[in-house]
């Protein structure tokens, strides 16, 4: 039998942390103890111009390769999820195979799923190993948020960071990802959407993010529960046997609820929104690799990633580091 099993993680934030004094002495009409209040989030990254997010997802995935023991060129296939990709086309994939300096050929695309994007990739990247046609996946997220937001909405500017964390998913005799669900309702496509696109040389409708704050709060709290409990029964799991939780980071009341509806204590629950913000796809490989590094995670800790986002989409994986 094969089996997908993370190999080495490797993330990347850029430049410095900015507060959120620092939004207020740019101008943005809000607060510090609003913003902490309401989300968590006291710091974000923000990608200087010129930053794009296969530069961030380039610095990640080195890092991630180091760790896996591997060189670029073990890597036969390459998904980044992004919903600020460099160009239209080409994927953000093709142009981070390029800048790695792999010429073997392997497969490479983008997967856009918002915020599940990291989950939604690192599932099919186990199904291409699972399948046996593929044996070393490099899985990224990667994101410059900052690009997309409006600066004069409150409501939104204040939530959102940039960053890129990365995976290497190898195939194994031993099992690494145990169960994965993924999951998508576009009916609920207006509450979290950038509605905007590009013709005829111009951006047509509205380029930046939108998003109806409370419908999100609500989806998100019912989906995430519902999810990670739908890993768990697919592998025969209880909650207690879970050392880590690392649900996507959007908003700490977000995630203590959904690690209240599993029974989980937070200090079982890995959470970087207070330093990071929210980095869309990026923010689980970037939580995962945080504490791989910092000697939480270890060899054979059992961990359920979630993620939720526009679309919406939503989903989940249980694994076994
Ligand atoms: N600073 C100060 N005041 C603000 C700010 C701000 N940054 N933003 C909004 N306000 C004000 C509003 O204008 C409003 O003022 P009013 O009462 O005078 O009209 C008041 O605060 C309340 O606004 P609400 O939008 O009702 O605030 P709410 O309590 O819903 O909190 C928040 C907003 C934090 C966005 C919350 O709804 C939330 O966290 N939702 C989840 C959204 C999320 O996490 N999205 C991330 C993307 S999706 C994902 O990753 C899953």
């Amino acid at each position: 039998m094969i089996y997908a099993r993370i190999a080495g993680t490797g993330s990347h934030l850029p430049g410095e942390p900015v507060s959120n004094d620092d939004l207020v002495a740019r101008g943005v009409d809000t607060s510090d103890e609003w913003i902490v209040g309401r989300t968590g989030i006291r710091t974000r990254y923000l990608a200087p111009a010129g930053v794009s997010s296969s530069e961030l997802a380039r610095i990640a995935s080195e890092r991630a390769i180091e760790a896996a023991g591997c060189s670029a060129d073990d890597i036969d296939l390459i998904i980044v999820a992004t919903s600020t990709p460099d160009f239209i086309f080409p994927s953000t994939a093709a142009l981070l195979q390029a800048k790695l300096g792999i010429r073997n050929g392997g497969a490479a695309f983008d997967v856009q799923a918002v915020c599940s994007g990291f989950v939604y990739a690192l599932t099919v990247a186990e199904k291409f190993i699972r399948s046996g046609s593929h044996k070393r996946a490099l899985v990224v997220g990667a994101e410059v948020f900052s690009r997309i937001l409006d600066w004069s909405d409150r409501g939104t500017c204040v939530l959102f960071g940039d960053g890129a964390g990365a995976v290497v998913l190898e195939a194994s005799a031993v099992p690494g990802i145990r169960a994965s669900a993924l999951h998508a309702d576009g009916s609920h496509h207006e509450i979290l959407n950038v509605p905007g696109t590009v013709a005829a040389g111009q951006v047509i409708g509205d380029p930046f993010l939108r998003m109806d704050g409370q419908a999100v709060f609500k989806f998100a709290v019912k989906v995430l529960g519902d999810v990670a409990l739908e890993v768990l029964e697919q592998a025969g799991a209880l909650p207690a046997q879970v050392d880590w939780l690392i649900p996507h980071q959007a908003n700490i009341r977000i995630i203590q609820s959904t690690a209240k509806r599993l029974g989980l204590s937070m200090d079982r629950v890995i959470t970087t929104v207070e330093q990071h913000g929210n980095t869309s796809a990026a923010s689980i490989p970037l939580a995962l690799d945080l504490a791989v590094r910092d000697g939480r995670i270890r060899p054979g800790h059992r961990i359920i990633l979630e993620g939720v986002g526009g679309g919406f989409t939503w989903g989940a994986t249980l694994l076994d580091f």
